[in-house]
């Protein structure tokens, strides 16, 4: 597939191999061994899976990221590749270092995870990605990734681009100094409700930026614009299977339509539709592909498969 003349959206942050081991008997003990019952590996990360969303809603994207270290730069780069996510500016990781993965043990309505955050999560030189023909917007994928790379924001004004960020959770970031004003440089700002009452708590106005949306697992999700509230509230007819990513997708729901000049209760409503469609498959972005969603009154069932 060619890229570049109309790739639209640029997505930047921490990408990860993530080890899925499911059909645990109970989470492991210490001291004692736990056999799953199945192991999968996916590429995954918030900035992944909302990239992989976007192109499954039908959008051009490009990622820009380090990839995991082998032996698991192949698996993630296939994903990348099967999802037509345009990959020039990602960059192995240095020789040496550790493989970027999440372990996650899933079993018995619990789950756990264990992170190795290796590399950096851009490469040095970000500039390239900047020109690429088309690109209307940038999409940074958690906060720290913004920390580490402040210039993010000065490189995408000068390109025209839009800007939107999701939070993630990092105990580091929260109480960075320069938090707000990293915030309110975005457009919109896209933490879930944990992260927003987090913020609030180190004093961050969760109105700073010049949108937000705070996302509110099954009671749906609010935008703040310029001391106005929207709500809209989730699907509560979808077979909830796996909340895995549903934040990412639901970011990936409400930046199409926002891009297309939507109002705020559609952008909210596209966003909780990608939010739906997330939760009722197993797993991030496993099993997805590229336009497969670009319809977006596919119903929600059609997402129902176990994927992993
Ligand atoms: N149980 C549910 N039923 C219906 N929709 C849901 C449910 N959970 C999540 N959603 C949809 O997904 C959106 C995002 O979910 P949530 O608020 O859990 O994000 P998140 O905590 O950032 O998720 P993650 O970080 O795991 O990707 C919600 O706003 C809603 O639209
Ligand atoms: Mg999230």
């Amino acid at each position: 597939m060619q890229h570049g003349s109309d790739t639209k959206i640029l997505c930047m942050g921490r990408i990860y191999c993530d080890l899925i081991f499911t059909g645990l008997p109970a989470m492991p003990v210490l001291g004692q061994e736990t056999y799953a019952e199945s192991l999968k590996m996916h590429a995954g990360g918030g900035c992944y899976i909302t990239a992989a969303y976007l192109s499954a809603l039908g959008n051009k994207v490009a990622i820009t990221a380090m990839l995991p270290a082998d032996p698991f730069r192949e698996t993630v780069l296939d994903e990348i590749r099967q999802m037509d996510l345009d990959d020039r500016y990602c960059e192995p990781a240095p020789m040496g270092q550790d493989p970027q993965i999440t372990v996650a043990m899933i079993g018995n309505n619990e789950r756990a995870f264990l992170t190795r955050r290796a590399s950096a999560a851009l490469p040095a030189n970000t500039g390239p990605s900047f020109a690429l023909p088309g690109l209307r917007h940038l999409h940074i994928g958690e906060l720290t990734t913004l920390i580490e790379h402040p210039d993010l924001i000065e490189k995408a004004r000068a390109a025209n681009l839009t800007i939107s960020l999701d939070c993630g959770w990092d105990e580091a970031a929260f109480c960075h100094p320069d938090l707000a004003d990293l915030i309110s440089a975005v457009d919109v700002f896209m933490p879930n409700s944990a992260e927003a009452e987090r913020l609030s708590q180190n004093s961050v106005s969760l109105t700073c930026a010049a949108q937000t949306v705070i996302k509110r697992g099954a009671e749906g999700a609010e935008l703040h614009i310029a001391g106005q509230r929207y709500f809209e509230p989730a699907h509560s007819e979808v077979q909830v299977i796996d909340t895995t990513g549903a934040g990412d997708a639901f970011n990936a729901g409400f930046l199409t339509a926002w891009l297309q000049d939507k109002g705020p209760e559609d952008c909210l409503a596209a966003g909780n539709h990608a939010g739906s469609i997330a939760v009722s498959r197993v797993g991030g972005a496993a099993g997805l592909s590229p336009m497969m969603y670009r319809d977006t009154n596919t119903p929600v069932e059609m997402g129902a498969q176990a994927i992993l």
